[in-house]
């Protein structure tokens, strides 16, 4: 029996054989030969297609508001949005998804936070509106948390998809604009 798991760096040809691919193999490699040996000794080649699983979303320069302790906050919310991700294809429970949700939820709030306390100390001329998104986002994430726990929403590629847009849109849009005026104060 030959299976291809849906692991992100895994496939299993049966109880026999287990090999790893490193991630950059699979990303670039979605098709190879792969050749078996089995305990007879006969080789055996085996045309597999490796389903290569994509991050939800990647951190790219284009993301980067120009400082480095408010980048390093953004990563890890791509970090956590990308295990959630992960953890919804891979079918894992909906204990892991909902923890995996607050901490999404939780570090978003310590990051809003971040951003806020440099608008509040350099007075940052657009802060109330850029706090308001703030807002409007946080409720968004929050009701979706209830929904899901209460379980009138199910993860889904669909909530996924809303979660990476409500981050990229936000990062790309709204935090780059407060980039240039920061790093002028000297923020880094
Ligand atoms: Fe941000
Ligand atoms: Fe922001």
């Amino acid at each position: 029996m030959i299976g291809v798991s849906t692991h992100r760096f895994a496939i299993f040809t049966s109880r026999l054989f287990r090999l790893y691919i490193p991630s950059e193999i699979f990303s670039i490699m979605p098709k190879y030969f792969l050749a078996v040996e089995c305990d007879s000794g006969l080789n055996i080649f085996l045309n597999l297609e490796v389903i290569a699983m994509k991050n939800l979303i990647d951190w790219t320069a284009s993301l980067s508001v120009g400082i480095d302790s408010i980048d390093n906050q953004h990563k890890k919310l791509v970090d956590l949005l990308n295990k959630l991700y992960a953890a919804m294809t891979e079918g894992k429970g909906s204990e892991i998804l909902g923890n995996i949700f607050g901490d999404l939820v939780n570090y978003t709030k310590t990051h809003f936070a971040t951003e806020e306390q440099y608008f509040a100390k350099y007075k940052y001329p657009d802060s109330a509106k850029h706090i308001s998104e703030h807002k409007i986002l946080t409720d968004k994430a929050k009701a979706l948390q209830a929904d899901f726990k209460s379980g009138k929403v199910a993860m889904s590629r669909e909530v996924m998809q809303f979660l990476k847009d409500w981050l990229n849109n936000h990062i790309a849009f709204e935090d780059k604009k407060y980039g240039p005026f920061l790093r002028e104060n000297g923020v880094k």
